[in-house]
């Protein structure tokens, strides 16, 4: 089980120093950008992204929440980040899996709350890591919707019968309170955002969490 601090709760005239508050309790870190038209938000784009590389060695996972990433796969790449997630909403993702991949940036595929188990079950062998939102993406610091667990279970079970390389992430509303129950259904990774940033000792939150979530 891996915690993944989102620097979308951080303190965004502060990012090196909230990076450097839970580097420590880190295993990746969760870069959500957004551009104003697949969400009703803006956030970090691939400048951002190079400075924050320029302040840590931890993988930078680039959840892409905007409606052309095709267009920035490359600026990504460039700026240092080490894997993209793309939603499968936007249509048939193969051939941003390929871009992603022969830029040499590990490839994830991420799916709403809404949208069903099926609509990515296709993609499993050709991806490295499947995002479950767990809230509707947008915005941090919703509540967790316990529901998108049965497609977590799915995931896990045809991932582990196929022995497919890959990870299973979660995102949205994961605390103390929802840690335990992602990680018994299968998840991988937890992505924290305001669950982390949101106190005053982030470090802290993190090692509370990973010991909420059951795990070492
Ligand atoms: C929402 C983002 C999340 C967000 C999670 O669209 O994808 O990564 O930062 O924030 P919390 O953990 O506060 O729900
Ligand atoms: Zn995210």
């Amino acid at each position: 089980m891996k915690i993944a601090p989102s620097l979308l709760a951080a303190d965004f005239a502060e990012l090196a120093a909230d990076i450097g508050r839970v580097e420590s309790e880190a295993d990746l870190l969760h870069v959500d950008c957004m551009d104003g038209h697949y969400v009703p938000n803006l956030s970090i784009g691939p400048p951002v992204v190079k400075s924050i590389r320029k302040h840590t060695a931890l993988h930078l996972d680039c959840h892409l929440m905007v409606n052309n990433p095709q267009v920035l796969l490359a600026a990504f790449a460039d700026a240092g980040a080490d894997g993209c997630t793309v939603h499968v909403e936007l249509g048939d993702p193969r051939p941003l899996f390929d871009e992603i991949r022969s830029l040499g940036m590990e490839v994830g595929l991420a799916f709403e709350p809404a949208t069903p188990y099926d609509a990515v079950q296709p993609y499993l062998g050709d991806i490295d890591l499947l995002l479950v939102m767990s809230v509707k993406t947008g915005f941090g610091g919703q509540a967790f919707i316990p529901e998108v667990l049965d497609k977590a279970r799915s995931a896990r079970a045809e991932i582990d019968t196929r022995n497919l390389p890959v990870q299973i992430e979660i995102d949205g509303g994961i605390k103390t309170d929802t840690a335990a129950a992602a990680v018994a259904a299968g998840v991988d990774i937890l992505v924290s955002g305001t669950g982390i940033f949101g106190g005053p000792d982030p470090a802290a939150a993190a090692r509370t969490l990973r010991e909420a979530a059951g795990a070492q």
